[in-house]
């Protein structure tokens, strides 16, 4: 059996609970633009898995037109790379099915993130909840995906997914699915909530103050900024001095990612600072730089029919990709087609 070599190709998502936060673009979105001129990129509003807990229907529809419109501000251009929503192509779901029969209890029973959300009560939580690896794993492999750039949140998810793409490779005995590769961002796209430097930002966290959405006008962002959370002390002369002191260097890092350069070099120019001066500059900062994607994310945001055209286009560009893998895949596991 010779190993085949896949076309690098880019496969990420995000979901549509909620809106589109700081935490998605610097650790998410800003990434993707840049590879997108790197390789063939996929990029997916992943509203299948948004359900696997409860979302108010047309919340869901906005929701996902919002972050289809925060990716398309932000310079995800959809001539260059492929923009859609995951239940356009219905092949996602059918793989997710085959890899339901995959994948392994024992391999779903270790999955950190459904014990984490479905906590005490698992047994109220949906059965999509707890099959949500395996779509996801379904999403990468439809395209025959080698790179997916994820949070740390992730990484076990993209570990499954080369579990369910060995298994079913080794049981048919076909090099058919690659073993990808999870692209993990550094700390440094890593946004922490402005409450609680401990935990990420979240578009679900119970404070709107602990997140900057997207869609924040300049007066709220800065007022975010200069509420948040930091120790008494001023920033150290050095990036070591950061140590321990997780809400002042998320702030840091913040900055860093808006201005595109290092924690180290923003230490630099702002050595043994206050707070009374970085907040504001961070502010002004976040505002010079955000606010041109949230105008440009709400004149598109008015005309959400040219969202769903240009979603709908993408999923046409997408299933010409997924449904000959799907096809080859119902060939190999001996479903009859006509
Ligand atoms: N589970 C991912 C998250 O919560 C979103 C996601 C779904 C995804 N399918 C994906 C990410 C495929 C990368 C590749 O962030």
């Amino acid at each position: 059996m010779t190993a085949p070599t896949f076309t690098p190709r880019v496969f990420s998502g995000i979901k549509p609970s909620g809106g589109l936060t700081l935490g998605n673009y610097l650790g998410a979105i800003k990434r993707w633009v840049d590879m997108q001129s790197e390789m063939e990129s996929i990029y997916c509003v992943v509203d299948l898995h948004a359900i696997t807990v409860w979302q108010d229907p047309a919340e869901l529809k906005n929701g996902t037109r919002e972050i289809a419109a925060g990716m398309l501000a932000s310079g995800i251009d959809p001539a260059k790379s492929i923009l859609f929503n995951q239940s356009q192509v219905p092949e996602h779901a059918q793989l997710a099915w085959i890899f339901n029969c995959v994948a392994r209890l024992g391999w779903m029973n270790r999955m950190t993130q459904f014990k984490d959300k479905a906590g005490s009560n698992a047994e109220k939580a949906s059965l999509g909840l707890y099959a949500y690896p395996s779509l996801m794993a379904a999403d990468i492999l439809l395209y025959h995906a080698t790179h997916v750039p994820v949070g740390e949140d992730q990484k076990q998810h993209v570990e499954l997914t080369r579990d369910i793409a060995s298994k079913f490779n080794h049981d048919f005995k076909r090099d058919f699915f690659p073993i990808t590769e999870p692209v993990i961002d550094g700390p440094a796209t890593r946004v922490m909530n402005l409450r609680d430097g401990s935990k990420k930002m979240s578009k679900s966290g119970e404070s709107d103050m602990e997140r900057i959405n997207m869609l924040d006008d300049a007066d709220t962002i800065a007022k975010k900024f200069k509420k948040a959370k930091t120790d008494p002390a001023p920033l150290p002369e050095t990036v070591d001095g950061l140590k321990d002191r997780a809400e002042a260097r998320n702030l840091v890092e913040i900055y860093a990612a808006l201005s595109d350069t290092t924690p180290e070099a923003v230490i630099a120019d702002y050595p043994g600072a206050g707070w009374g001066t970085f907040k504001p500059a961070l502010a002004d900062l976040a505002v010079s730089k955000l606010a041109p994607i949230s105008d440009e994310m709400k004149r598109l945001l008015n005309d959400p029919a040219e969202i769903d055209r240009t979603l709908a286009a993408g999923a046409q560009k997408a299933r010409a990709i997924a449904a000959p893998v799907l096809d080859e895949t119902y060939d190999i596991v001996g479903l009859l087609r006509g």
